[in-house]
């Protein structure tokens, strides 16, 4: 169970914070449409307080992610042709902005609302911008077109992981998988690590 990533294949600790996350990310969106169709009660706002807890542990996740990418430095890429590089780093670049913006325009949303916000019930968050109903209005829109997004980002990045997968039939997926091994090593292009 390596910690740190190796030429073939991505640690454990990066595996862990990539598929928690995208757990929690695809959930956490599925949950709020799914609530959003109850009717207004008690056991509805309870269920709102849990998708904004979820959703703070995304952003934690990140911050602790972020970290941990300048500890441990990545494969390297699969070689490809140069437009497939760009369009990898840009899906991955946007996937990371992603992953803080929708917490963040959720917890802006709940702020400009003034809707209180508790982490799982332990303790309390400030507010990140005044109240504004105009402004809040802006936001859920915001929030929610942001989900979308990121599902079309999704057909890309998974397209391409399967591409390699199938087509290629490199490593890429497999050492991304949780339990799965490179089969043979991905050669380095020259000066491509990051
Ligand atoms: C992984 C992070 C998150 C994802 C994927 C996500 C996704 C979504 C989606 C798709 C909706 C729209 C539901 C609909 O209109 O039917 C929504 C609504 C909402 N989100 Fe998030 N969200 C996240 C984080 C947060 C956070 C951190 C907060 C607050 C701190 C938050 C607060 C809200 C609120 C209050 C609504 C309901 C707005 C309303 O209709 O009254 N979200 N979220
Ligand atoms: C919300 C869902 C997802 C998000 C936010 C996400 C995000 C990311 C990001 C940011 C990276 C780049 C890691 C880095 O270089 O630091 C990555 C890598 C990867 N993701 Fe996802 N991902 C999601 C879902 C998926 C799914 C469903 C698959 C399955 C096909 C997948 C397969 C991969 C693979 C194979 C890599 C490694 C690519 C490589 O080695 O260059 N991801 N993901």
């Amino acid at each position: 169970m390596p910690l740190r990533s190796e030429a073939t294949r991505w640690s454990t600790v990066a595996k862990t914070f990539h598929w928690t996350m995208a757990l929690l990310i695809l959930g956490n969106g599925a949950f709020a449409f799914w609530m959003d169709g109850l009717k207004p009660s008690l056991n509805k706002i309870n269920m709102f307080a849990l998708h904004k807890s979820i959703g703070l542990t995304v952003l934690a996740l990140f911050l602790l992610r972020v970290l941990w990418r300048f500890a441990d430095r990545r494969p390297p890429h699969t070689p490809g042709p140069r437009w497939q590089m760009v369009a990898m780093h840009a899906v991955h670049a946007l996937l990371y902005v992603l992953i803080v913006a929708l917490p963040l325009t959720g917890w802006a949303f709940n702020s400009a609302h003034g809707y209180p916000l508790q982490y799982f019930r332990q303790f309390n968050l400030p507010a990140i911008v005044g109240h504004d109903e105009g402004l809040a209005n802006v936001l859920i829109e915001v929030h929610e077109y942001l989900f979308w997004f990121l599902l079309l980002l999704l057909v890309p990045h998974v397209g391409g992981a399967l591409k390699h997968h199938i087509v290629d039939r490199d490593d890429t997926l497999r050492r991304m998988l949780p339990f799965g091994r490179a089969k043979r090593s991905t050669p380095t292009p020259p000066g491509d690590s990051a």
